[in-house]
This record gives C-alpha cells, structure tokens and sequence, in this order.
C-alpha cells in the first residue's frame, strides 16, 4: 500500500473509531501492514473496496479497531518517569497509606502491554520500597484489551532487548536467562493480577492510590473520548491518587479533578 493511500484511509477512518490521525502518524506503517492482510484476507481489491466493505458490514470496524492497537512497550520504559515514580510518587503515597492506617497500595495499570510496566513497578517495590515499608503490601491491577498480550503477561518471559533500561541491579535480582529470552522470578509476579479491560468501559472495582495509563488514551484516542477516560479514571482514585501518563503525553483541556504535579504526573483534586 503507497503512504499517501495509507494516510488517506486512516484519517478517513480514525474518527469513526473515536481515535486521532496524530497519534497514528509515527505508527501508520505497522498499522497499514496489518489492514493491508485484512483486505487480502477478505478478498477485496484494495482500499476503496473495504471502505465499501465497512460500510457494509458494520460489525468489521470491531476488527478495524483491533487493528489499530499499538502494542510495543518496555521494562522502565520513559527512565525520567520512572525515577519520578520511585523517588517522590511512590514515597508519598506511601507515606499517606500509612498515616491512614491502610496495608495496600493499590496500582492500576491500564493497557499494561505484555506486562512490561506493571512488572516494572513490582521489581521497584520489591528491591527498592517493602524494606523502607514494611507494613504496606502492593497490590497491582494490570489490565489490557488485548487477549495476546495478557497471555504473554501471564507467561512473563520477555525478550532481553526490552529491559534494556532497567538499571543493572534490578535485571540482575529480578531475571534469570531461559533459551535466549529472560524470565522474571516468581516473587515479582505475584503482586501483579491481569485482567482483560477496555479503557473506554466503566472502572474496574475499588480505590486507586496510583493510575499508570501510558502511551495508549492520551496518544491514540480523539480528545472528547480521551476526557471521558480520564473521568473513568478520576472515578477510581481518591483525593491525592496519582495519574501518570506518557512522557510525550498530556491531559487535554477541560478535564476536570485533576492537576498537574510533575511532568506526565497528575494529582487528583
Ligand atoms: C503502546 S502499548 C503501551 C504499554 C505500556 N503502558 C507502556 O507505556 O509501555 C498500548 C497497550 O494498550 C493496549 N490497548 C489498546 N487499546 C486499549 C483499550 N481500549 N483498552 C485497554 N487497553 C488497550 C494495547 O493492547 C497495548 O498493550
């Protein structure tokens, strides 16, 4: 498929998905690919003849939409975030746990990939926090749209290129080789529950002290959905709760309950 017809579908498309052309520009190859096996799958033409094809058949923007997941992540991805996280956001939260008398940190992890992220978040806990706090145990949600990624998840064994920015100590403590991947030791997974969830759907249950949703709302969905999601998450946290985002990413204007603490770091009102 030429770029400029790759272009001109998705920006035909992306609205009607409640997703934004500016999120997809830097990932539109990888995206036209998988649409391009569709149409073969199909047996259409080319790209004017699956737009008829959708216009047809309404329930293939269900598989558009599939089509349109971004899946890459990494351990510790985004460093500046995640010291952030480990030297204020974390410490804090912890801080006000414990004055509350509460034993749990809860964390949701919303489009977790294949665990990557809230993996990350454990390993900082374990190594770095449950000595300084004894009495608070963590407690991570990781939720996904995508069922092949949460099986991934459950299978933690990553390839080694993704922990590339994990510091030394961690990879070491956290990993041992198996083939050629790396697999994480069993006490890092079990402060991580997976869970299949759509960001666009009502909260899953409870109280959040910490809201991790990177690279997914604020990057691909249109801003009108993107507030509705943040409301979502405001529905989960208490005063005080912490949202990080994206590095490259913000909250759009108009999203009430929230201000900003840090850089891709938001308090909740
Ligand atoms: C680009 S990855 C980001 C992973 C991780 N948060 C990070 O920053 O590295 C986006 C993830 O969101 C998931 N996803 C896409 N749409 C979603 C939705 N509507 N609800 C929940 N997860 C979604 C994808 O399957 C993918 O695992």
């Amino acid at each position: 498929m030429a770029d400029a017809e790759c272009v001109s579908f998705l920006q035909w498309a992306l609205p009607h998905l409640q997703l934004r052309w500016l999120g997809f520009r830097r990932v539109r190859r990888q995206v036209c690919r998988r649409i391009e096996r569709r149409r073969g799958a199909l047996g259409l033409a080319d790209l004017a003849a699956y737009r008829a094809y959708l216009g047809e058949h309404p329930e293939e923007w269900r598989e558009l939409d599939r089509l349109c997941r971004v899946t890459i992540s990494r351990f510790a991805r985004d460093r500046a975030i995640w010291t952030v996280l480990v030297d204020d956001v974390l410490p804090r939260l912890a801080q006000v746990a414990t004055e509350e008398g509460r034993e749990t940190l809860r964390v949701w992890s919303a489009g977790c990939g294949a665990g990557e992220e809230p993996y990350t978040l454990a390993i900082a806990w374990r190594l770095d926090f449950a000595a300084r706090w004894p009495g608070l145990a963590l407690d991570v949600l990781a939720t996904d749209v995508d069922d092949n990624q949460l099986g991934r998840a459950a299978a933690a064994r990553f390839p080694t290129g993704t922990l590339r920015e994990l510091p030394d100590g961690w990879r070491h403590d956290a990993f041992d080789p198996c083939d050629d991947e790396q697999c994480l030791r069993e006490p890092f997974r079990s402060a991580v529950r997976f869970v299949h969830h759509d960001v666009r759907s009502a909260p899953p249950e409870g109280v959040f002290d910490l809201v991790l949703c990177r690279n997914l709302a604020f990057t691909y969905l249109d801003e009108p959905l993107q507030r509705a999601v943040a409301a979502t998450f405001r529905s989960a946290m208490r005063a005080g709760s912490a949202l990080v985002v994206g590095v490259h990413e913000q909250l759009p204007e108009g999203c009430i309950g929230f201000s900003p603490a840090a850089r891709s770091v938001y308090v909740a009102d």
